[in-house]
């Protein structure tokens, strides 16, 4: 009875140590910012250490695409997996046959790593995800789509409020031209800049939507110059303001245009913001400006003589001229 328990137990013993066992990873996780996929497959019982005695073969859904044997060094791949190689040939004695794959030729699936040590033999499965990720996270999608949208609204409105006052037509012509170009550029931005995966397309959009914003510095100074022709010190200001913004966009884009997974979206926005915020400035004081403009010689020449030290007054009337 105890012999039969010995023999049993040995046996189980024997076989056990027949088998190659493996640190099990279940599944991997691929997305589009891994340049080279990783497969894992580490053995933990090599006895012999030795080289000569490996043999290596994956599987993709049962079929070998990669082999490697150790006693001629020699290595025979599928032509669909060229870039397949171990991970660390110096370390597949100490028992890592891990392989990697560039992306474009990793497919998801199930891949199985089988490896012999002379008459002992072992095989684990891995299998391949693909875990989609957007370049951007949505909110900041939005954030960057708003903030220029606001900006171009702003630039049009500006525009229609100031039209009636340019004397030449070529400016008024050229603005137009600037905000059907800035408008087109975005719009194509947009549609790029949003998907749910990771792609080059993403930067093209960014690029899109960042870069021509530069068109909006200059118009908004003719703008603001038509409204302002004895002010120019705050067109000025305003297009300073503007610039600073622009800048900071770019500063943004280029911080994130070569990342896979952009830290600096917040720059972008920040800087897409501020020219929205001062487009919206510039439109304000622009309608204010146009309607107190309106209103102001008629009862200017009245009230100068008449109130000349109280400074308010006209201000107050203007404004009231206004909201009628
Ligand atoms: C196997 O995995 C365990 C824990 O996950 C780790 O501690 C060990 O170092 C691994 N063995 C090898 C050979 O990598
Ligand atoms: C992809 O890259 C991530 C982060 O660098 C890494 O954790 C992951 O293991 C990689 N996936 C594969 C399959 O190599
Ligand atoms: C390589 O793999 C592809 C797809 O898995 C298969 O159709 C083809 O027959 C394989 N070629 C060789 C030479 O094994
Ligand atoms: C593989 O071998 C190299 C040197 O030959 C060593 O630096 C590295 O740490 C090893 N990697 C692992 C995972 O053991
Ligand atoms: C891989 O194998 C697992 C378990 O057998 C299965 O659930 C999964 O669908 C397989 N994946 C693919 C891509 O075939």
């Amino acid at each position: 009875m105890w012999a039969l328990g010995t023999w049993v137990l040995l046996g189980a013993v024997c076989a056990g140590s027949a088998q190659l066992q493996f640190n099990v990873t279940k599944s991997v996780e691929q997305t589009a910012c891994n340049k080279t996929v990783i497969l894992p497959c580490i053995v933990t019982n090599l006895i012999k250490n030795n080289i000569q005695v490996i043999f290596v073969k994956w599987k993709l859904e049962k079929k070998a695409f990669f082999i490697f044997e150790g006693s001629t060094g020699k290595i025979n791949r599928n032509e669909s997996f060229s870039s397949a190689a171990l991970e660390s040939p110096q370390n597949l004695t100490s028992g890592i046959a891990s392989l990697t794959i560039s992306k474009t030729q990793a497919v998801r699936g199930n891949y199985s790593c089988e490896v012999t040590e002379s008459s002992r033999e072992g095989e684990t499965v891995i299998e391949l995800i693909y875990h989609r990720v957007p370049w951007f996270t949505p909110v900041e999608n939005i954030l960057i789509i708003l903030s220029m949208v606001l900006a171009i609204l702003f630039y049009w409105i500006q525009l229609a409020v100031t039209v009636s006052k340019f004397e030449t037509t070529l400016l008024k012509i050229g603005l137009f031209i600037a905000g059907v170009v800035i408008t087109i550029s975005a719009v194509v931005g947009f549609s790029l800049l949003i998907s749910d995966d990771f792609k080059p397309e993403n930067q093209i959009g960014l690029g899109l939507i960042v870069l021509p914003a530069v068109i909006l510095v200059p118009c908004q100074y003719f703008l603001l110059q038509i409204v302002y022709e004895n002010n120019l010190l705050f067109a000025i200001g305003v297009v300073i303001l503007e610039s600073l913004g622009y800048l900071i966009a770019v500063i943004g884009f280029g911080l994130c245009i070569t990342a896979c997974r952009p830290k600096n979206g917040a720059v972008v926005i920040a800087g897409l913001a501020i020219m929205a915020l001062i487009a919206l400035v510039g439109l304000i004081y622009a309608i204010l400006s146009g309607y107190s403009k309106k209103e102001q010689p008629p009862r200017k020449a009245v009230e100068e003589p008449l109130n000349a030290k109280v400074t308010g007054e006209s201000d107050r009337i203007c404004y009231r001229g206004g909201d009628m």
